[in-house]
């Protein structure tokens, strides 16, 4: 992995912004105003590794393009480096974003994986999920309350285990589980980013394969003792045919794991930050609870909580009238696309009531559409409902700190004070 680090390292040296965005630790705190800088340089820039966009319109029609997909094989000492794929004890241990994963093929078998599960995500089943998603926020926050100290860690206390517990439940594992899962989902989220650097790399691995161990064990459980769960319903998909490999299947039943909670944490934990920082919208919020819909959606617009997406160009073609050569890879900025000025007026500026919020591209579009989104809307708007019901003096309480991954954009710690100091 020292050969793409390399590069990218010198590239950014001299200055490149397209290689800065993936390796300077100024952009991981801040990226706004380099991705708009990139917007100011063009519609797609060549960053020498990559073209990259932080434009709505590319990045919207790369993503429904079906001249671009995903499925690329890589040889397998560059997939290693990527963090793409973990060779360990002579077999692939499949993390949630390699080949198999939906995330990873195009069709048709994403499209044979989309439609196993899709209905589990229907907005339907979704609904179905609401009144036990207010009951675990309620848990969570007595929970909270009942600390000694008036303090708590928003994210360790709430915004990580309020999705974590909704996904081990459809998934139909153990809740004691969800806490395990946390902090294997922290370790195979390294993973995502580019130029990882060799301790990161191994606990990656580390945490990809225990992932990995826990889930052939639990289909083992589903099968003796099946239960109305996607999991049970997939394993008995792969138990009655040709459905599914056993590769096909852990890597589904690892990516709605992973996908169900290490996203939905950021849009929690930065939803709230958000409205801490900004007292007159929680005001707007507090006095026309109709627009927590919208509000959900602003959030997801402005701390997007994936940063970027990419694509490969599968034949020769052209975006926005731009060409584009077969097997280019085109790297999509989210978050800057969610913040460009042709689409939202003043896009820097928070504000609930923003008519176009729901213009925004937090869930991607096209065929990998998430998935999740539902549930990831409901999730958000439930857990900070019932957050601010609860505490509506809620403040900040000492520094937070970010995450340190790059595709994924959140805080890794959140402290605060539930009640403000009369
Ligand atoms: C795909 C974002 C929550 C499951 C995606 C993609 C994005 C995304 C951007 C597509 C990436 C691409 O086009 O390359 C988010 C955000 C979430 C969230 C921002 C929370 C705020 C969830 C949840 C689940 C989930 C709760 C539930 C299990 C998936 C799956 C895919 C996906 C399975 C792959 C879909 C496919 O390839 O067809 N998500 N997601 N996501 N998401 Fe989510």
């Amino acid at each position: 992995h020292g050969i793409i680090r390399r590069v990218v390292g010198k590239r950014a040296q001299e200055g490149d912004l397209g290689a800065r965005l993936m390796v300077d630790p100024d952009v991981l705190a801040e990226p706004f105003p380099h991705y708009d800088a990139l917007r100011a340089q063009g519609r797609l820039v060549d960053s020498g590794i990559a073209l990259a966009s932080a434009h709505h319109d590319v990045a919207t029609a790369v993503l429904r393009s079906q001249d671009f997909g995903v499925g690329m094989r890589m040889p397998e000492n560059l997939a290693g480096v990527m963090g793409l794929a973990v060779k360990a004890g002579g077999r692939w241990t499949l993390g949630p974003v390699q080949p198999p994963s939906m995330l990873a093929v195009d069709p048709p078998d994403h499209t044979r994986y989309r439609k196993l599960v899709t209905r589990a995500f229907s907005a339907r089943a979704v609904a179905a999920l609401r009144t036990r998603t207010e009951e675990i926020a309620t848990d969570l926050l007595d929970g909270m309350a009942a600390k000694p100290g008036d303090t708590a860690d928003l994210i360790e206390d709430y915004a990580s285990l309020l999705p974590a517990t909704v996904i081990a439940e459809m998934l139909g594992a153990p809740v004691e589980m969800s806490r395990q899962f946390l902090e294997w989902g922290a370790g195979a989220a390294l993973s995502l980013d580019a130029g990882l650097s060799y301790p990161d790399f191994k606990r990656s691995e580390l945490d990809l394969e225990a992932l990995n161990s826990w889930m052939l064990g639990h289909f083992e459980t589903l099968r003796r003792n099946p239960g109305d769960n996607i999991l049970s319903a997939l394993v008995t998909a792969y138990d009655q045919g040709d459905r599914l490999t056993e590769d096909e299947l852990i890597s589904i039943a690892m990516l709605l794991l992973a996908a169900g909670f290490e996203t939905t944490v950021n849009l929690i934990g930065s939803g709230a930050a958000l409205l801490m920082e900004h007292p007159d919208q929680l005001a707007v919020l507090q006095a026309e609870p109709d627009r927590w819909g919208n509000a959900v959606e602003e959030m997801l617009r402005v701390e997007s909580p994936v940063q970027r997406t990419g694509r490969i160009a599968h034949r020769d073609t052209e975006v926005c009238g731009i060409p584009v050569a077969a097997g280019t890879v085109v790297v999509l900025l989210i978050g800057g696309a969610n913040r460009d000025p042709e689409v939202f007026t003043d896009p820097h500026r928070f504000d609930v009531t923003r008519a176009e919020a729901g213009e925004n591209i937090a869930f991607s579009s096209g065929i990998h559409y998430c998935l999740g989104a539902a549930l990831a809307r409901m999730e958000g708007e439930v857990a900070l409902r019932a957050l601010f019901d609860r505490f509506p003096d809620l403040a900040p309480a000492g520094p937070a700190h970010r995450r340190p991954t790059r595709v994924l954009r959140g805080y890794e710690a959140l402290p605060v004070t539930l009640t403000r100091a009369s």
